[in-house]
């Protein structure tokens, strides 16, 4: 194997969910080329993703993203020093795909090979800007559609959970929510959209504050959102909306009613993410504050955590936001640097966690 350079060439592979995505990254902060395929559209019309049809898709695309990332970044694979893959958490028959994948090509160019936790990737994905990276302590919101994690970072490497949702995750909320509303999938940009509209809203969600823990919950919005359906559009058709709801076929809604049920679902869940993340970092004194995830893309959420805080508050640029193979690469290359290169051939972890 070859001897591991200073600026080394990551290649990072991320297939957990619904995205085919392969990066490759310098020095951990570099992007060089960055190449994906989102499935959204097979799982639109399902409202929601189908695992079985996500890991066929892996299978038929991640040749040509890779060639594609390759291409971008202006590399061969005989330049790349270390393959990154996410072994969990995530979707079995997905990351299967991903991990077998990297693991065929790592034998093949006899390079390491870096198992990385889908959690630590998000965690890592601010360290692609091009601004100064986020100083330690650090306290993250990762906040996705299957995650909703407060984690406390002292130090590199060292990650404990400070809180996490007890039940939905926030972007799962976000997709709930939009499905009721009869937007598109998925819902979060959807719902951010139509809040847009919107310069203030008649209606107040609860927020879900479970006081004295850290941790959140999110599905009681549901209900509270059918309660309003039901108040405006009487216990019948709310009904008959919450009977069609899951079948994925969108159902028109008034605009103005869902711009002001948007707005009201939005505050409600900023609300609770921004004071729970501000207390954690005061009560940890980190020196700064990461916002991660496919949810940290709402601008409602980034503005609020920016005003709230008290130290600064770092979040991916748009693209690293939800699932890319970039943020794999560099805490692959975080990996690396700590000498975890699988040894053995890699098992995956659907249900790993971060802390
Ligand atoms: O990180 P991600 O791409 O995939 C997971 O690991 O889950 O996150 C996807 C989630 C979806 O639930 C989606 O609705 C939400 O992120 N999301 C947003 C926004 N963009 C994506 N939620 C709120 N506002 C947005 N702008
Ligand atoms: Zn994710």
């Amino acid at each position: 194997m070859r001897q591991r350079p200073d600026a080394p060439l990551v290649l990072g592979i991320e297939t957990s969910c619904d995205d085919t995505s392969v990066a490759v990254v310098r020095d951990g902060s570099v992007e060089l080329g960055l190449a994906g395929q989102t499935q959204i559209e097979p799982h639109a019309r399902h409202g929601g993703i189908v695992p079985e049809a996500a890991s066929r898709i892996h299978i038929e695309v991640i040749d040509a993203v890779l060639d594609s990332a390759l291409t971008q970044a202006g590399v061969e694979l005989r330049d790349i020093d270390a393959v990154a893959v996410t072994y969990g958490p995530g979707l079995p028959g997905s990351l299967l795909v991903g991990v077998e994948f990297a693991q065929a090509l790592a034998m093949g160019l006899d390079l390491p090979i870096v198992p990385v936790n889908h959690l630590e990737g998000h965690f890592a994905a601010p360290w692609l800007r091009a601004e100064p990276s986020p100083e330690y302590p650090i306290v993250a919101l990762i906040v996705s559609g299957g995650h909703t994690e407060l984690i406390h970072s002292p130090a590199p490497g060292g990650y404990r959970l400070v809180g996490r949702t007890r039940d939905d995750a926030a972007g799962e909320a976000f997709d709930k929510i939009g499905r009721l509303l009869g937007l598109p999938f998925p819902g979060g940009p959807a719902i951010e959209e139509a809040a847009r509209r919107v310069d203030s809203t008649p209606y107040y969600l609860p927020r879900a504050w479970i006081r004295g823990t850290r941790d959140f919950s999110f599905s009681g919005l549901k209900t509270a959102v059918l309660r309003l359906f039901e108040d405006r559009l009487g216990p019948a058709e709310a009904h008959r909306i919450l009977g069609a709801a899951g079948s994925g076929a969108p159902r028109p809604g008034n605009p103005s009613f869902v711009a002001d049920v948007s707005l009201a679902f939005e505050l409600s869940v900023v609300d609770v993410l921004v004071a729970k993340t501000v207390d954690a970092a005061k009560r940890h004194s980190a020196a700064s504050i990461i916002v991660t995830g496919g949810v940290s893309a709402n601008r409602r959420l980034r503005q609020a955590m920016g005003d709230a805080a008290p130290v600064p508050v770092h979040v991916p640029e748009w693209r690293h936001c939800g699932d890319n193979a970039a943020m794999i690469a560099v805490a692959g290359a975080w990996g690396l640097a700590r000498g975890q290169i699988a040894k053995a051939p890699v098992e995956i972890e659907p249900s790993l966690r971060l802390a």
